[in-house]
C-alpha cells in the first residue's frame, strides 16, 4: 500500500518568522519507506523524459535530486550559493523578500543539448527554481522538467515556470 506522503511533512507555525507556516520535509527524508516512495515517483517522471543530467539548488534540491541521479545512472550538478564553487561559473540572480540572492553553476556542469531535470524540495515563489533553470540554459542544457516534493499554491511559483513540465508530489 502506498503511503500518504503528507503524513511525513511537519507543519511548523511561525517559523522562520511570525505568520509563516513552514513545511518541513525532515520526517519524509527520515523514513526509509517514505523517502523511497517519493524518490521512485520522481525517477519514473525523469525516466519517461529521457533525462541525462540532474541539477538541484543548494541545499534541499540535492536531497531530492541525488538519489534520482543515482537510480538513473546519470550525473548530478549542484547549483550553489556564492563562494562555494572553485572553478569558472555562470550566475543567475533572483529576488528575495528583501534584496536579492544568486546561484552559480560550474561552467562544465552541463553539456550543450543535454536533457536536464531540475529538482528541489519545495516550490514557493519560484525564484530559486527559475534561477536554476536559467543557469542550465546559459550552458545550453535543455530543461525537460522540474520536480518538487511540495508546491505552496498560494505563492503561485508555478507561474514563473509555466513553460516547463512540472511534477510535484504534494500541495499546500
Ligand atoms: C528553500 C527551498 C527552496 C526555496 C523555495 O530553500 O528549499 O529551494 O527556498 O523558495 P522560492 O520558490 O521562493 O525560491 P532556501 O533558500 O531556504 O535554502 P536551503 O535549501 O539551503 O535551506
Ligand atoms: N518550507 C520549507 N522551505 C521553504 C518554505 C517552507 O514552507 N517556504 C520557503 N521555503
Amino acid at each position: 500500500m502506498a503511503l500518504d506522503l503528507r503524513d511525513y511533512v511537519a507543519s511548523i507555525q511561525d517559523f522562520p518568522e511570525k505568520g509563516v507556516t513552514f513545511r518541513d520535509i525532515s520526517p519524509l527524508m527520515g523514513d526509509g519507506e517514505a523517502y523511497h516512495q517519493a524518490t521512485d515517483e520522481i525517477i519514473k517522471f525523469a525516466r519517461d523524459k529521457g533525462v541525462e543530467m540532474i541539477v538541484g539548488p543548494e541545499a534541499r534540491g540535492f536531497i531530492v535530486g541525488c538519489p534520482v541521479a543515482y537510480a538513473l545512472g546519470v550525473g548530478f550538478a549542484p547549483a550553489r550559493k556564492k563562494g562555494k564553487l572553485p572553478r569558472e561559473t555562470v550566475k543567475a540572480t533572483y529576488d528575495l523578500e528583501y534584496g536579492e540572492s544568486a546561484l552559480y553553476l560550474q561552467k562544465d556542469a552541463i553539456k550543450p543539448g543535454q536533457k536536464v531535470l531540475v529538482t528541489d524540495d519545495l516550490l514557493a515563489t519560484g525564484g530559486t527554481i527559475a534561477a536554476t533553470i536559467r543557469l542550465v540554459e546559459q550552458l545550453g542544457g535543455i530543461v525537460v522538467g522540474t520536480a518538487f516534493l511540495i508546491e505552496l499554491k498560494d505563492l503561485n511559483g508555478r507561474e514563473k515556470i509555466k513553460d516547463y513540465d512540472m511534477l510535484r508530489l504534494m500541495e499546500y
